[in-house]
């Protein structure tokens, strides 16, 4: 074979060339030197730093024909085999397509005998979070009544998926990202010895790309030799980066837009697979919701993004699966969650959470419709109909204000619309979580009362819940106010905020027939004992035919 993946060609053959992973590279040199050698490993860490390769290492340090030895000499016929890929006493399994008991069955059947030409087998599991239960435990089995001459080493991504059970039984390595600087002399070093013409910058463009991942440099620049031969100049690789990360940029938007929130824990997935820090791509988010958004808005968007024209058609045929105002609130919910992105220790689960959430975004209330409504309040909440009646109107007219600056994208400081329940809602919630309280109380409130719900003024310590009854209902007035407490508690635990309440007495005329008797009804104590026991309701009442009718 002539040509082989940089990935292969220099894959560093002894802990010495291993770059980075330091305290790991020497507690493993330590353990061969002092015989001190643990029967299972893990090792964890991102994609492309070098698990695999310390795997190999360790392995032949273990069972060099001139060892065990920390510097193995790789010349002879052991060193030689796991080179080449061909050694019967170094298992590699990959936990991700071998996820079946059988598997590990077999390798529980494997290590009974002893190795045949080593001292040691090694067995080393890639991915091994990826095995099913079943396979765990006869993992775990296996590691319980150790089989002597066997040293496993289990390589994981995702180590806090790994079962305590297993790791409790293996000394722990966390393989660090390899630093900008070092993936830029070990890129460096190849196109030196390739005779491969790139410029620092390139060798930077590169290095930011892979973000820690060595292995990801590398095919990197294979793809770059592929593209360009062998002189690379920036703007062929620019390209090359660009459109790596764009066709994922357009799957996440495409994602969103299309409400998709199925896919987004495998395509985060995918994100982590392919080694992109999750902080780096979250960033290219933003911008490329921001490229949607300008498309959309502007005649002539080219002089604002610097991209191809092909790229821009893109884009606009993209920004088509959402309004300019969606497109708008995406934007703004993806900036106000940048920070917290940045300080939470589990920025995946973050990030899915996030995605998830403007994936139903649609469903929620537009702008527009806030707008709309507050146009509508304009005239104040006095003269209103009372099914109409507003919420929280200091705070929509602040949202006004949010909406506007949020035009402007370039002042993008926490501005995102935030949603509130309608009024309806929250009377429904209150409704229902009296039900569950004293259904009585509920029905009453359900069936004769409007209200309005008004936020707190500077002056007021709590939000107002103002029910009305319409006239001659006095005798509900009298029960709510008994109640008062109660109502007042589960209004404020549905609003998240104290509320008060407020009774008053509307002179409506005209209640009509049906209305009367259910309040006849809902006056009958054996029918509010009924209801509260129950958990009921009274949604008509039928007259009980007299006995003399059916004669
Ligand atoms: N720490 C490292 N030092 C030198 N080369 C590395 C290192 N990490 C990764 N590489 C390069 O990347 C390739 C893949 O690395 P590998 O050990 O398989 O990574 P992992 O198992 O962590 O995914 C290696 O063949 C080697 O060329
Ligand atoms: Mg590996
Ligand atoms: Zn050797």
């Amino acid at each position: 074979m002539t040509y082989l993946i940089y990935a292969r060609k220099y894959r560093p053959k002894t802990f010495d060339e291993m770059i980075g992973q330091k305290a790991v590279v020497q507690t493993l040199k330590n353990a061969i030197k002092n015989n001190r050698v643990a029967q299972a490993y893990i090792f964890s860490g991102m994609r492309g730093v070098g698990k695999t390769t310390a795997a190999r290492i360790f392995a032949k340090a273990l069972n060099c024909q001139h060892g065990p030895t920390p510097t193995p000499c790789n010349k002879c016929e052991f060193c030689k085999s796991v080179d080449e890929d061909r050694s019967v006493d170094v298992l590699e399994i990959d936990g991700a397509s071998n996820r079946g008991i059988e598997e590990v069955r077999s390798l529980r059947e494997g290590v009974k005998y002893k190795p045949i030409h080593s001292r040691n087998k090694v067995i080393i599991i890639d991915e091994v979070h990826m095995l099913t239960r079943e396979a765990f435990n006869a993992l775990l089995k296996t590691l319980e009544e150790p089989p002597a001459h066997t040293v496993f080493i289990f390589a994981t991504t995702e180590f806090h998926k790994v079962p305590a059970t297993i790791i409790s039984r293996c000394q722990h390595f966390e393989f660090k990202k390899i630093s900008q600087r070092d993936i830029v002399n070990h890129l460096l070093d190849i196109t030196q010895k390739e005779k491969i013409e790139i410029s620092p910058v390139g060798l930077n463009l590169i290095a930011e790309a892979a973000d820690g991942s060595l292995r990801d440099a590398q095919s990197l620049l294979d793809q770059a030799v592929a593209f360009s031969g062998e002189v690379i100049n920036d703007g062929d690789l620019k390209e090359i980066l660009g459109t790596i990360s764009r066709e994922i940029l357009f799957e996440f938007s495409s994602m969103i837009m299309e409400e998709k929130a199925d896919s987004v824990f495998p395509l985060v997935d995918k994100l982590i697979e392919r080694g992109f820090d999750l902080r780096y791509f979250y960033k290219e988010l933003i911008q490329h919701f921001r490229n949607l958004l300008l498309v959309k808005s502007i005649e002539g968007p080219q002089e604002l993004i610097p991209l191809s024209e092909e790229e821009i058609d893109n884009l606009k045929k993209e920004a088509q699966k959402a309004s300019g105002e969606e497109i708008l609130r995406y934007l703004s919910v993806l900036q106000q969650g940048e920070p917290g992105l940045k300080y939470s220790s589990h920025p995946r689960i973050y990030l899915e959470v996030l995605l998830v959430k403007l994936c139903h975004f649609k469903k929620l209330t537009p702008i527009a419709d806030i707008i709309k409504e507050l146009e509508n309040l304009k005239g104040g909440i006095s003269s209103e109909a009372p099914q109409d009646a507003g919420i929280e109107v200091e705070s929509r007219v602040e949202e006004k204000k949010e909406i506007k600056s949020d035009l402007d994208i370039q002042n993008k400081e926490k501005n995102a619309p935030k949603e509130r329940p309608k009024k309806k809602e929250i009377i429904d919630e209150v409704i229902k979580a009296l039900q569950e309280e004293k259904s009585s109380l509920a029905a009453i409130l359900a069936q004769h009362s409007s209200f309005k719900l008004r936020a707190k003024t500077e002056k007021e310590t709590a939000s107002i819940l103002e029910i009305c009854f319409s006239g001659g209902k006095k005798y509900y007035l009298d029960t709510l106010n008994k109640e008062r407490k109660l109502l007042e508690k589960i209004a404020s635990d549905v609003l998240g905020e104290k509320v008060k309440l407020k009774l008053s007495e509307e002179i409506v005329e005209g209640s009509h027939r049906r209305e009367k008797e259910v309040e006849a009804a809902l006056k009958d104590p054996n029918v509010q004992y009924f209801m509260d026991l129950f958990k009921a309701q009274v949604l008509s009442v039928e007259p009980i035919k007299k006995v003399k009718d059916r004669e």
